[in-house]
């Protein structure tokens, strides 16, 4: 039997490098979608034939496309998983001085790079990985977002960042266990590390960051093994700490209005998107 296929993006370095690395340790072919292409053929020719190194910009649709088609040919007609792990931090501070002034006078728009990369990238990955993991012998498959501890907490520095990465939170929850991706078998579940080094990470912060606040690589793909090994797991946000996993509930409903609403009107809703 072929071995089973995944697509990391944001392959090239840190956890999507990990994530690579471990996948292989499992038994995966691993298709390597980074945008430093590089880096990212060095590390591909470093580990070897079970991988293939594809350029893609996440934040461009149709290099998105192109990867999943390229990875599926490859990978002999098949997509087990997805890592949607491609992120940046701010692409510009919303709390910049001076606001830059066009030449019709009107003040020129906030780059949102932030929520390309890191928000419609993975949503739009979803929407391409159902589509071929649809077409699997056995149909169905598993993605996993690289969400963040800012999608569960404010990270003032970071608003881009922490919208995005809070959406993914959402976006996670919803694509769980009420969808019909779960009568697919197609399992959706995010984790929200906490502090990893790597090269997000403005270089000058390294040194100094606290030891015992830096949570190990191994803890995130401990979580990597956890979406694996768990067949059904979906909807899941996986808080990331030190050594620990954490599972994330929702808010919890503030009165018995609110928990009708959100547990049982889903007739209400079906009936009005069907
Ligand atoms: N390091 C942390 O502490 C931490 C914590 C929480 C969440 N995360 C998330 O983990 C994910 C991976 O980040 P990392 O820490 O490994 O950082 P990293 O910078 O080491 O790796 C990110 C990779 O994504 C690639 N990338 C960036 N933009 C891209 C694009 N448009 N298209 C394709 N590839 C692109 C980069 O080239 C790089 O190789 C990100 O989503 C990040 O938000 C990181």
């Amino acid at each position: 039997m072929s071995k089973p296929v995944a697509i990391v993006t944001g392959a090239a370095s840190g956890i999507g490098l990990a994530f690579t690395k471990h996948l292989l340790s499992r038994g995966y072919r691993v298709a390597m979608a980074d945008f430093n292409a590089l880096e990212g053929k060095r590390q591909s020719t470093e580990l070897g034939a079970d991988t293939l190194f594809i350029h893609t910009d996440v934040a461009s649709y149709a290099d998105q496309a192109a990867l999943f088609k390229a990875a599926f040919e490859w990978g002999g007609r098949r997509l087990d998983a997805l890592c949607a792990n491609a992120g940046i931090a701010d692409s510009q501070s919303i709390y910049e001085v001076s606001s830059p002034v066009e030449k019709d006078g009107m003040v020129a728009p906030l780059n949102l790079q932030t929520i390309e990369v890191d928000l419609n990238a993975p949503i739009q990955g979803v929407w391409l990985f159902k589509h071929y993991a649809r077409q699997n012998v056995v149909p169905g498959g598993k993605v996993i977002i690289t969400s963040s501890a800012a999608g569960l907490y404010p990270m003032s520095t970071n608003p881009l960042y922490t919208a995005a990465k809070h959406g993914l939170v959402g976006f996670t929850r919803a694509c769980g266990e009420d969808s019909p991706f779960a009568k697919e078998n197609i399992t959706v579940n995010c984790i929200c590390p906490a502090f990893v080094p790597t090269n997000l990470c403005p270089p000058h912060m390294l040194a100094p960051f606290p030891k015992e606040h830096i949570t190990p690589m191994s803890t995130v793909t401990k979580s990597l093994d956890t979406f694996l090994d768990n067949g059904s797991m979906t909807g899941q946000s996986v808080e990331l700490s030190l050594d620990q996993l954490y599972f994330r509930k929702m808010v919890d409903y503030p009165n018995a209005s609110q928990r009708w609403l959100g547990e049982e009107s889903k007739k209400f809703w079906e009936d009005a998107y069907s």
